[in-house]
């Protein structure tokens, strides 16, 4: 009978999907370094199971932690008594994913996927629907689009890019979304964009131009073990899905994996930690396979890895303080890239190097992709601010691709303007 009810029970835990029922999203504001100090203790009380969606940085500087039920009471005394001030950002986490799921199945009964014009971009989509979606622009477009497998995840999903490329021997601009799988609306934008470019070759001049002279690579899914974890297990997962010897907690940060400053502050030695560095640079396959393609290539001239939440345009470094020889170029360039963005809707960004902006990174992607010589290397935090987090409801899907493809579009002019 035990026997019985410990399979059952192993049965339930290895179906199951985390429920987020009655977890709230904490937004707290501390006032002076003392309090800054105060909420990264927090970190240190790994019984409280908190979720740090953004970490503490410097006074006046918001951080959000998703907060498990069970610890509510708990973390908010804690706040209370040190006169921390806090608000609650998201009431009740499950919720939300509990629209995002009816949001999911209705989309998918209105969409027709045989065709990437009646394809649904306004719903997230699972690893599956997004492979699918991948062959169907190919075979669609077969003389301007093509899949190339760089590599295969840790579980063994391949690691699918699309290439748009109309010459040979181009120099190149990469994009990647969805390096950490639960910042859905990255790769639910990198779908649209995948889209737009297919569309507008041949229509649009600016990208008519760009790509007769050079070729676009979009990973969507970057990160797949995490991605289909988010729709299996955990809509919160951010990591990749490889163990850690001597420890439970699985995955690493793969972008604190990158061989730029690794290991330096900014990145955590321990396993459960959700910025885990992993125990080398580029132990995981998801990087490491981009590193290789990087390498081979040879002339990539830009490079854009896309996150959220925060709505910012980032240029390295984040390992360290020093500017790169190009600061007032990228920042020049940064600033035209979110005056576009902002003229579409009224979003707002904020840019600048990744340590003076969001906070200080190691072993980051744009750092490493700088420093072999990609001058054009940037990070984007789509929407939101905060209100909804990762947990951005649908319906913004295409406001935030399209906008941010305008910014886009002013990263891969000025790069196929500026050759070098
Ligand atoms: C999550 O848990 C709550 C409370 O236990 C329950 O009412 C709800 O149905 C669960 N939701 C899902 C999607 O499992
Ligand atoms: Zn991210």
């Amino acid at each position: 009978m035990k026997g019985v009810l410990a399979l059952l029970a192993l049965v339930a835990a290895v179906t199951s999907m985390e429920n987020f029922s009655g977890q709230q999203v904490l937004r707290i504001l501390p006032a002076n370094e003392e309090q800054v100090d105060l909420v990264r203790e927090l970190e240190n009380y790994e019984d409280l199971k908190l979720d740090f969606w953004m970490g503490p940085t410097r006074p006046e500087r918001f951080v959000d932690i998703r907060v498990p039920f069970f610890s509510l009471q708990d973390v908010k005394v804690y706040l209370e008594f040190h006169n921390i001030q806090y608000s609650i950002m998201i009431q009740d986490l499950q919720e939300l994913l509990d629209e995002e799921r009816r949001d999911m199945k209705i989309g998918r009964a209105l969409e027709n996927a045989r065709s990437t014009d009646t394809f649904n971009y306004a719903v997230y989509h699972t690893f599956d629907e997004i492979n699918n979606f991948i062959d169907t622009l190919v075979a669609e477009n077969p003389s301007l689009v093509s899949k190339i497998q760089i590599g295969r995840s840790y579980e063994g999903r391949p690691l699918n890019v699309l290439k748009f490329s109309t010459g040979a021997n181009r120099p190149a601009f990469w994009i990647d979304t969805g390096i950490h799988s639960r910042e859905w609306v990255t790769q639910a934008s990198g779908l649209w964009f995948a889209k737009k470019i297919a569309k507008d070759y041949g229509r649009d001049a600016s990208l008519t131009s760009t790509l007769n002279r050079m070729d676009i690579y979009l990973e969507i899914v970057t990160n797949p073990d995490g991605y289909v974890y988010t729709h299996t297990r955990d809509r919160m997962w951010r990591k990749t899905r490889s163990p850690n010897t001597g420890s439970t907690c699985i995955g690493t940060d793969p972008n604190r994996n990158w061989d730029a400053g690794f290991g330096g502050a900014g990145s955590s030695s321990n396993p459960c930690s959700e910025t885990y560095r992993g125990r080398a640079a580029h132990s995981e396959p998801e990087v490491k396979a981009i590193v290789d393609f990087v390498k081979s290539h040879g002339n990539i001239k830009g490079f854009v890895s896309i996150h959220s939440y925060s709505q910012m345009l980032l240029y390295p470094y984040g390992y360290t303080s020093a500017r790169t020889p190009d600061n007032a170029e990228l920042d020049s360039v940064a600033r035209t890239a979110v005056t576009a963005l902002s003229s579409l809707y009224g979003t707002q960004y904020t840019y600048g190097s990744i340590i003076t902006t969001i906070y200080q990174a190691s072993g980051g992607t744009v750092d490493w992709t700088y420093n072999q010589g990609i001058k054009y290397s940037y990070t984007f935090e789509l929407r939101d601010t905060g209100r909804y987090g990762f947990a951005l409801p649908a319906n913004q899907i295409i406001p935030t691709a399209e906008e941010t493809w305008l910014a886009l579009t002013k990263l891969i002019e000025h790069t196929r303007n500026n050759l070098y």
